[in-house]
C-alpha cells in the first residue's frame, strides 16, 4: 500500500497542517522577494522548464476546463489561462488564494485541502487536471485516484513529481521531517493503470544535466517503459 490511504484521519490532518504552515511561510517570503521567483523547485529555470513539459503534456487548451491542483503562487495557472484554458487554481494556503483572487480575477481561485475527499468531490469536472510538484505532499496514488474522479471522459491528468529512484531525491526523503513521498516509474505505472477508464499512461524523465548552461534538465522521450533515475518524472494519464 502506498500513499496515505493507510493513515488515520488525525495523522493525515496533522501532516496537511504541517505543510500548510510550511507553504504559508514560504509563499509570504516569495511575495516579499518578488512574484516571479521559484516556488519549491530548485530554481526558476527548473520551474519554467517543467512548466514547458506540462504545457506539452496538457494537449490543446483552448476553451478547456483546467484545474491547477496545488497552484502555489499561480504561475502555472496564469500560463494555462494565457493559453486559452478556463482555469481554476486551488491550494491549501488561504492567504495566497485571497491574494490571487484580488490580483488575477480571470482565474477562479479556491482554498482547498486536496487530502480531503469531500472537498475534492465538491470540485466541478475538468478536461485537464495538472498536479505539479504537489503530489509528494499528499500521497500520490490516493491523491491522483481522488482527482481522477473529476476528469471528464476524453480528458487527462498531468503530474510532475520527484523520482523515488533518484539519489538526490532519496537524500531529501531522509532529511524531511514531514512526510514527503516521491514516486518511481514502476509505481506510477502500477497505480496509474489501475484507475478506472485509463486509456494510457505516459512518463517523461527529466534528468539534471552536468552542464546546465543551456537547460537544467535533459528530457527523455515520452514512454511507458522508462528505466530512470532521473530527478523528476512528468506523467500523463489519458482517460477513455
Ligand atoms: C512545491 S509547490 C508547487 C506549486 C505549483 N504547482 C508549481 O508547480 O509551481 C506545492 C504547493 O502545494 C500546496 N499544497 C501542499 N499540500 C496541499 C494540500 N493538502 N492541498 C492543496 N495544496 C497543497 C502548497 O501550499 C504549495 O503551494
Amino acid at each position: 500500500m502506498s500513499g496515505r490511504e493507510h493513515l488515520h484521519d488525525s495523522v493525515r490532518d496533522t501532516l496537511s497542517e504541517g505543510w500548510k504552515k510550511h507553504f504559508a511561510s514560504r509563499h509570504r517570503t516569495l511575495r516579499e522577494e518578488g512574484y516571479a521567483r521559484s516556488l519549491d523547485h530548485s530554481n526558476e529555470r527548473c520551474q519554467l522548464q517543467i512548466c514547458a513539459h506540462l504545457i506539452e503534456a496538457a494537449g490543446p487548451l483552448s476553451g478547456k476546463a483546467l484545474l491547477d491542483a496545488g497552484c502555489g503562487w499561480g504561475m502555472t495557472s496564469l500560463i494555462f489561462e494565457a493559453c486559452g484554458a478556463r482555469v481554476m487554481g486551488v491550494d491549501i494556503v488561504p492567504d495566497t488564494i485571497a491574494a490571487l483572487q484580488q490580483g488575477h480575477p480571470l482565474v477562479r481561485w479556491e482554498a482547498v485541502d486536496l487530502t480531503r475527499n469531500e472537498a475534492v468531490q465538491e470540485l466541478p469536472m475538468f478536461d485537464v487536471i495538472v498536479a505539479a510538484e504537489v503530489l509528494q505532499y499528499l500521497g500520490a496514488s490516493t491523491a491522483v485516484a481522488r482527482l481522477w474522479t473529476r476528469v471528464n471522459p476524453g480528458g487527462r491528468l498531468v503530474g510532475c513529481i520527484p523520482n523515488a529512484d533518484c539519489q538526490i531525491v532519496k537524500r531529501v526523503v531522509e532529511r524531511e521531517v514531514l512526510q514527503w513521498q516521491p514516486e518511481s516509474v514502476a509505481e506510477i505505472l502500477r497505480w496509474g493503470r489501475s484507475l478506472p477508464d485509463v486509456n494510457d499512461v505516459k512518463i517523461k524523465p527529466l534528468d539534471f544535466q552536468s552542464d546546465q548552461k543551456f537547460l537544467p534538465y535533459a528530457a527523455g522521450p515520452w514512454g511507458a517503459d522508462v528505466q530512470s533515475t532521473a530527478n523528476r518524472l512528468v506523467f500523463v494519464l489519458l482517460r477513455k
